[in-house]
């Protein structure tokens, strides 16, 4: 029994279940889970065919709504039914244990089907953002050499199909039409009628160290980097989300994650339905009415969102959360960036519950520092998890000497053992070994950790950009710019934004024979939305004459950040307007 932590006001405490937290025992968990064969593990077994085996086939596992709120449901069994289809359909197109299945559907109820097909099938799952641009879409299709993509029709075509002549490992491609509509075309076939049409396959016996899903992070340097995580990540995510959220058989949970970012992985797909809940999952976009609406009406026990989120809910005020006060919210939680106090207590306020913050990142693959039901702190990321050991860390090249002293600034570091752990970076083998010093694996995130033993969010290491809760790497939105002929030299920061924490904003100096000005500041932000995507494109772009740079010539980002943090918001140069944290996918 973990006591309370001193010094806090009944309000810092939420509920009292603090017993769950006694004992992580990761071996019991994985023992648990293990199948089809002895010692095997596989992701869709274990949160798929164990229920179904142990005759909980008929519960509901996903309720997904249409943009008009049409509800389609799909039970555990049905779920296993279909993915085992899938399963058949892609050993028959060459799919071969190891092989990369990537998902390009948005939020909607097929996403499940493909990442469960894939796994029973052995192969490893690759979830992509429909807010990239072809630009981002392709490096991450390179990297993963995947040879099928699953995709809506719409997204493949806007998308994807410009591009299929420079993918030569991508040989097929499986569209999703719109409303349930037959696919056409000679460099696709449809996803629902091959499915419909198959016969269900046996989940293959995976190793617990197997690759099973494959996501991406931007570095401040070089092409995004393809984090892999194996099989025996399900064993951490199910069982931080029994400790985090006091998840019970039959909740409806359901995580807003967009699909391809690892948040939708670990906590909308894999470890709701493996403890045996409900998952909601809404294809529309952000609608205060219609989320509130979600919640109340759906009744939603566990929410897991993030604090950009909280704050366009917070923007439409008491008065609409009131007519919807009456819900049957137990946990509320958030995790992308810190969560200030004003927000927990927000959720209190509205939604009666409050907001639990967590921490972790696509190289942790579950959470690994969490305020829980019976220990949090407002403002705070919380305690490491029973089973996680973390410190601060001083780092010196490859040097690191443990912080001891409360509230000193130090970089937060992890015992790599967690199971949760990622395997590798995707043909980056030195750059992955230079992760882990002394069987730590150092995050990059600059911490505190106060004499209550809970840590606190103080910044990045690096020039990463936080927006809207999603990370962007400078370096991909800078090349994404380079292509276009009028950019010299560019250097993209994050700006600090009230709602979104900071948007990318651009320096930009030009070749000989283009004039700044708003013409071609207009292009710029045009040419950067449709490569690059809502999701990266810069928000402003400023022209300079020269950049600042250091001694060995490369271009200071720190010196454009003091710039940019200084420069007034122009709102007539935000050209599309964010959504809660949601992109428009153009
Ligand atoms: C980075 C990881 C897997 C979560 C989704 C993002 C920042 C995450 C918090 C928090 C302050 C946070 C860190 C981390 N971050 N949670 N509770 N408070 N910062 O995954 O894209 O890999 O980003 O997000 O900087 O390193 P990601």
């Amino acid at each position: 029994m973990v006591p309370p932590m001193s010094g806090q006001t009944p309000s810092e405490q939420c509920f009292t279940d603090a017993a769950s937290l006694s004992k992580t025992d990761w071996a019991e968990a994985r023992q648990a889970l293990t199948g089809p064969q002895p010692g095997s593990l596989n992701i869709a077994h274990a949160v798929l065919d164990r229920q179904v085996a142990a005759g909980r086939g008929d519960r509901a596992a996903v309720l997904s709504l249409g943009r008009r709120y049409e509800k389609r449901r799909l039970s555990v069994a049905q779920l296993a039914d279909q993915a085992a289809r899938l399963a058949q359909v892609l050993t028959r197109h060459g799919i071969v244990p190891g092989d990369k299945v990537a998902v390009l559907t948005g939020r909607r109820i097929e996403l499940y089907v493909a990442a469960f097909g894939a796994w029973k099938a052995g192969a490893v799952f690759c979830p992509l953002f429909s807010a990239f641009g072809p630009g981002p879409l392709k490096s991450r299709l390179e990297l993963s050499q995947a040879k099928v993509l699953i995709a809506t029709e719409d997204l493949y075509r806007r998308k994807v199909a410009g591009l299929r002549a420079s993918l030569p490992d991508l040989v097929h491609v499986l569209l999703i039409g719109e409303d349930g509509q037959p696919v056409a075309g000679e460099d696709a076939e449809d996803f629902n009628a091959l499915v419909a049409a198959a016969t269900p396959a046996a989940t293959i016996a995976t190793q617990a160290e197997d690759p099973a899903f494959l996501h991406f992070t931007s570095g401040t340097t070089g092409t995004p980097k393809g984090v892999l995580h194996s099989h025996s990540a399900v064993v951490a995510q199910t069982l931080t989300a029994r400790l985090v959220f006091g998840l019970q058989e039959d909740d409806v949970f359901w995580c807003t994650a967009d699909p391809g970012w690892i948040t939708n992985t670990a906590y909308a797909l894999i470890a709701p339905l493996a403890n045996g809940c409900q998952v909601v999952v809404d294809e529309a976009e952000f609608d205060p009415r219609r989320w509130y609406g979600i919640l109340k009406d759906e009744k939603v026990n566990v929410w897991y969102t993030t604090p950009t989120n909280i704050r366009m809910m917070m923007r439409y005020g008491a008065a609409l959360a009131r007519v919807y006060k009456e819900n049957s919210l137990r946990v509320a939680a958030s995790v992308g960036e810190p969560l200030n106090p004003e927000a927990v207590a927000w959720g209190e306020k509205a939604l009666g519950v409050p907001f639990l913050d967590t921490w972790w990142q696509t190289e942790t693959g579950a959470i690994a520092i969490a305020n829980c039901p019976g220990r949090a702190k407002a403002g705070s990321m919380g305690m490491p998890l029973p089973g996680v050991e973390a410190a601060v860390m001083s780092r010196e090249l490859t040097r690191i000497t443990p912080v001891d002293q409360p509230d000193e600034v130090g970089e937060l570091a992890l015992r790599a053992d967690l199971p949760s752990m990622f395997t590798a970076y995707m043909g980056e083998g030195a750059h992955y070994d230079s992760s882990f010093v002394d069987g730590w694996y150092l995050t990059g995130d600059l911490v505190r950790r106060d004499s209550d033993g809970c840590y606190w969010f103080v910044g990045r290491a690096d020039d990463m950009i936080k927006s809207a809760s999603h990370t962007i790497g400078p370096f991909e939105v800078e090349c994404g710019l380079m292509d276009h002929p009028a950019v010299a030299e560019i250097g993209v920061v994050g700006k600090p934004d009230l709602l979104l924490r900071e948007v990318p904003v651009a320096f930009i100096s030009l070749n000989p024979g283009f004039e700044p000005g708003e013409a071609l500041r207009v292009e710029l932000l045009t040419f950067a939305r449709q490569c690059l995507g809502g999701a990266l494109a810069p928000r402003e772009i400023h022209f300079v004459d020269a950049m600042p740079k250091t001694t060995t010539g490369k271009i200071l980002r720190r010196a454009l950040k003091a710039k940019a943090v200084a420069e007034p918001e122009d709102d007539e140069l935000i050209l599309a307007p964010v959504h809660a944290g949601r992109f428009d996918d153009e």
